[in-house]
């Protein structure tokens, strides 16, 4: 039965879409522990009989709960993450709810609704056995070239016109992020009080910034540099005249459109600043990313690489990385006892579930600690110091020149 479950866990997906579409979470919310029969749930918008069947599969599974036969109420902690906290009429019409939307939910609706499933990952994953069971080495074979039909890379394919509200998306659900961690985590970790007044954070593909303007909130006398593609450079400089616009007026904060596969143009870094962009980029990529950089440093820059560190289901082993590497900080994290998986198994799947997405996309892939180190070493780099901030999938591991 376990393995008939997981092989039709695409249901509980879908399953999960409808509820989100329907703001069945909300609804609940509204009617508190009583609960609502199906009939009353979305009347009008979907047959009840079948969203009974929809909301019993996932009360299966500990979303929702079903307090009597086809009643049911949000009481649950995991479905809880489903409510947007809005009302109805807050939610208004679909099409503008992901500039509204906040919180986990907010990342719970794009990711799940608007992109997993509807739009791009779930048609990706259908085509993750045609890319693997091929021994043909083809940079243009992803599940994102078989689904989109376009031998493209996902960000020159995002560039072009038609696609410009899917990158605006993409932008929502960037920011979105920072709603899996506790708040401000990228504060914690790298001291960033301790670099001097008018010292400059380039922050490399950083998207609308939204990193790089925590810390300026924090750290006001840091010049950051936003730099990213051309278009998402456009989108950064509104996100922050909405957001902070005495940082631009105070000439704080300037934007690069630049391409990372570039020499990069900044040779006065303090730091250098990666989050989610080594994870989308094979090795040979990462390399090329890091190396640009690493031409650019001075012997005084640092680099800091946000991403999830993979750890394997086995016991850790000082075979993988090699034991000088356990004499970095940071670089030990506490495994499960048995009979867990070292790993703590679902609980940390998620960076497994979005190694395969950034595969399905760019034919990239979250690392191990081994795998870093690789790359690191090969482009330059070396590691000082992993900082793991609690409650967070994120690692930053900060790295000096060689
Ligand atoms: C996963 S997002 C991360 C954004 C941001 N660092 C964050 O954490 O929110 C990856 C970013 O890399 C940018 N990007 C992709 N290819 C790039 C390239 N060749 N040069 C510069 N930026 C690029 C994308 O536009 C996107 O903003």
């Amino acid at each position: 039965m376990f393995i008939l479950n997981a092989a039709n866990a695409a249901i509980i997906t879908a399953c999960l879409r409808v509820a989100c579409e329907l703001d069945v979470a909300e609804t609940l919310r509204e009617v508190g522990s009583e609960g609502l029969h199906v009939e009353r749930i979305a009347p009008g918008k979907v047959n009840s009989d079948l969203l009974a069947r929809i909301l019993g599969l996932l009360a299966m599974h500990h979303i929702f709960r079903e307090v009597t036969p086809n009643v049911f109420t949000n009481l649950n902690r995991i479905s809880a993450a489903l409510d947007k906290g809005k009302t109805q009429e807050e939610l208004g019409c679909a099409e503008t709810r992901p500039a509204d939307a906040s919180g986990p939910a907010a990342v719970v609706e794009l990711l799940q609704v608007k992109i997993l499933i509807a739009e791009e990952n779930m048609k990706m994953v259908a085509f993750l056995g045609e890319a693997a069971l091929t021994t043909q080495e083809n940079q243009r074979n992803l599940p994102f070239n078989h689904v989109f039909r376009t031998d493209e890379t996902f960000y020159a394919w995002i560039e072009c016109p038609e696609n410009a509200w899917r990158r605006q998306r993409f932008g929502f659900v960037m920011d979105a992020t920072a709603a899996w961690e506790p708040p401000h985590t990228i504060l914690t970790g790298f001291d960033w009080s301790t670099l001097p007044a008018g010292s400059l954070v380039v922050d490399v593909g950083g998207g609308n910034g939204n990193t790089s303007m925590q810390i300026a909130r924090t750290n006001p006398s840091l010049r950051i540099v936003v730099q990213d593609l051309d278009s998402a450079i456009k989108g950064a400089k509104l996100h922050w005249q909405s957001n902070f616009p005495s940082h631009i007026d105070n000439k704080m904060v300037s934007f690069q459109a630049h391409n990372f596969f570039t020499p990069q143009p900044i040779t006065d870094a303090s730091i250098f600043l990666l989050r989610y962009i080594l994870h989308n980029w094979a090795d040979e990529k990462a390399v090329l990313i890091l190396q640009h950089l690493r031409a650019a440093a001075q012997p005084t820059t640092r680099l800091i690489v946000v991403d999830m560190i993979l750890a394997y289901a086995c016991p850790p082993s000082a075979a993988e990385s090699g034991p000088e590497t356990y004499a970095v900080e940071g670089t030990t994290r506490p495994s499960a006892p048995s009979p867990l998986l070292a790993n703590w198994g679902p609980a940390s799947s998620f960076a497994y579930t979005l190694d395969l997405c950034t595969y399905s996309y760019h034919g990239g892939e979250e690392r191990t600690l081994g795998a870093f180190l690789d790359v690191f070493a090969r482009a330059g780099w070396k590691l000082v110091r992993v900082y793991n901030p609690p409650a967070s999938q994120l690692s930053h591991l900060e790295c000096i020149p060689i």
